[in-house]
């Protein structure tokens, strides 16, 4: 049996933010139980779902020594839909109204994380052969585990994975301040190591000083090692290639299941199996439009977007040619998102401008996630950049049929429709330029009004198409297996 730990700032149920946690969440759930036990660790945050804190069972504490601080880390566990769960406690960093908040609070707060990780090991009924850590916040602790636990017999042995889900995000600061906080060797903080333009920073540390690295995507992981893709780091991407993946993020089919989902009006299959009459997701959408004050119109094509409203999916297209689409169609939106004030704004404008074709909720909702998946007809991702993308596939499951823009792991997983051989799974563009969205998103209504049959086909193919985990949790078992018979 080898023993895998997954740390991670968030997995669900028991706190999402965006894609990371439904992968640390979903993942653990799809390994081969008698080869690999495999386990999660997270943060104990105040703001987590308040259902699930009851199950959470205190296991121990004891202090983590971060350079001349001191400080409490309880450790809490719970088993969730089969998986055993670790909760770090610490209040003085944990209770925030949200996991992430200052870049120079959070430099110490997941410092802190995963030096307790390390610490914990001795005391928890669990010795991984592997540890698997996901993003900036957990990149310090394969530099930990080499540098300050390096000569300690009980960690010696020890592997890391990491696993880069965005490289944009880097958790960078001030080299002087990292090292206070962390109590790490001054000789790290070098060009090789710690050190980026002057700054510490905490991916670069997990790059350098884990065993292997994977990132979500095939493209994405080709994309990081240029200049385009690479946000500073690709020529210690190039360095390191022997040593990346790119091992496409699968979703959790239990949960996203238009026959079985609770949070939809009416379940359904595809086209070509529902026996309702009217097809169910045809009264999904009209329900949803209904509720949510549009024009409930089957022949509108309604457009899903849900989303982290930041630069990074493409919103500037969107607010560039909204009032074109809006005004040269009758296609309508519904979006679902929170983030960067700009964007929020935009969309609250474009409703109040055209109220009954647009559908606004800002803020953070599982149940209407799902009506969305359930009851657009088509799903719009235009991201500027995207190492994986999990609602491409998610609306893919639900017959929402992808517009997307061709970039990581958007490319690898959205085949262009192509009208002559009666092919692809989506619409996509190559370049970032709004007229081009435009044009792809009119070619879709087009097939949308003029070509139901090819349409319902479309639907069939992606609601058939295999985005579950298996493929790549075989993927992550080969990586294990060949970093443990090392
Ligand atoms: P990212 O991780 O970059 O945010 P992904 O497409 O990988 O993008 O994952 C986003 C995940 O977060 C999906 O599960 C999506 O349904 C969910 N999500 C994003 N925004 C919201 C929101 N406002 N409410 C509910 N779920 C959301
Ligand atoms: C990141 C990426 C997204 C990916 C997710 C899960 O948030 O932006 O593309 O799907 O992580 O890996």
């Amino acid at each position: 049996m080898k023993n895998i730990l997954i740390v991670s700032s968030e997995a669900i149920p028991y706190i999402k933010t965006g894609g990371l946690a439904d992968v640390a969440g979903s993942l653990p759930k799809y390994f081969d139980k008698e080869k690999y036990d495999v386990r999660v660790i997270i943060p104990k945050y105040k703001c987590m779902d308040e259902k699930l804190v009851p199950q959470l069972k205190f296991a121990c504490h004891f202090y983590v020594n971060l350079n001349w601080r001191k400080q409490y880390a309880g450790i809490f566990k719970a088993v969730n839909d089969g998986i055993t769960y670790y909760f770090v406690d610490n209040e003085f960093y944990f209770a925030g109204d949200k996991p992430y908040n200052n870049i120079y609070e959070d430099v110490e707060k997941f410092a802190y994380f995963s030096k307790a990780v390390l610490e914990s090991l001795p005391y928890i009924d669990f010795e991984p052969d592997i540890i698997h850590c996901n993003d900036w916040e957990t990149g310090l602790l394969p530099v930990f585990l080499k540098t300050t636990y390096g000569s300690d017999t009980f960690y010696s042995n020890i592997k890391t994975v990491f696993s880069i889900h965005n490289m944009r995000f880097q958790g960078r600061w001030k080299m002087r301040e990292v090292a206070d906080i962390t109590g790490l060797p001054e000789h790290i903080f070098n060009s090789n190591e710690l050190e980026f333009y002057g700054e510490a920073n905490y991916l670069k540390g997990g790059i350098v000083y884990a065993d292997e690295i994977t990132t979500v995507s095939p493209s994405y992981a080709e994309e990081i090692t240029t200049p385009e893709g690479g946000e500073g780091l690709d020529g210690l991407m190039l360095e390191r290639r022997k040593h990346l993946s790119g091992i496409l993020n699968g979703i959790d089919y239990s949960v996203y299941n238009p026959a079985k989902d609770k949070y939809i009006s009416c379940n359904f299959m595809s086209p070509d199996k529902d026996t309702n009459k009217p097809y169910g997701k045809e009264v999904d959408k009209r329900e949803f439009q209904e509720k949510n004050g549009q024009k409930a119109d089957k022949n509108a094509m309604l457009i899903g977007i849900v989303s982290r409203l930041t630069d990074q999916k493409g919103f500037d297209l969107i607010a560039y040619v909204m009032d074109e689409i809006l005004e040269t169609t009758d296609i309508q939106f519904c979006i679902l998102g929170t983030g960067e004030n700009q964007y929020e704004g935009m969309f609250h404008y474009f409703q109040s401008k055209y109220p009954d074709r647009l559908s606004v909720y800002i803020g953070y909702s599982e149940e209407r996630a799902h009506q969305i998946y359930a009851s657009c007809d088509a799903f719009l991702m235009p991201s500027l950049f995207e190492p994986c993308g999990l609602g491409q596939m998610m609306a893919m499951r639900y017959g929402t049929i992808p517009i997307v823009r061709e970039t990581g792991g958007l490319k690898d997983t959205v085949e262009a429709y192509n009208e002559y051989e009666n092919t692809g799974t989506g619409f996509s563009f190559t370049d970032y330029n709004a007229h081009d969205m435009l044009h792809v998103i009119k070619y879709a209504e087009s097939v949308f009004k003029n070509n139901k049959k090819a349409w319902n086909e479309m639907m069939v193919r992606d609601m058939n198409k295999d985005f579950s985990w298996d493929a790549s949790a075989r993927r992550y078992e080969a990586l294990y297996d060949r970093l443990t018979e090392k």
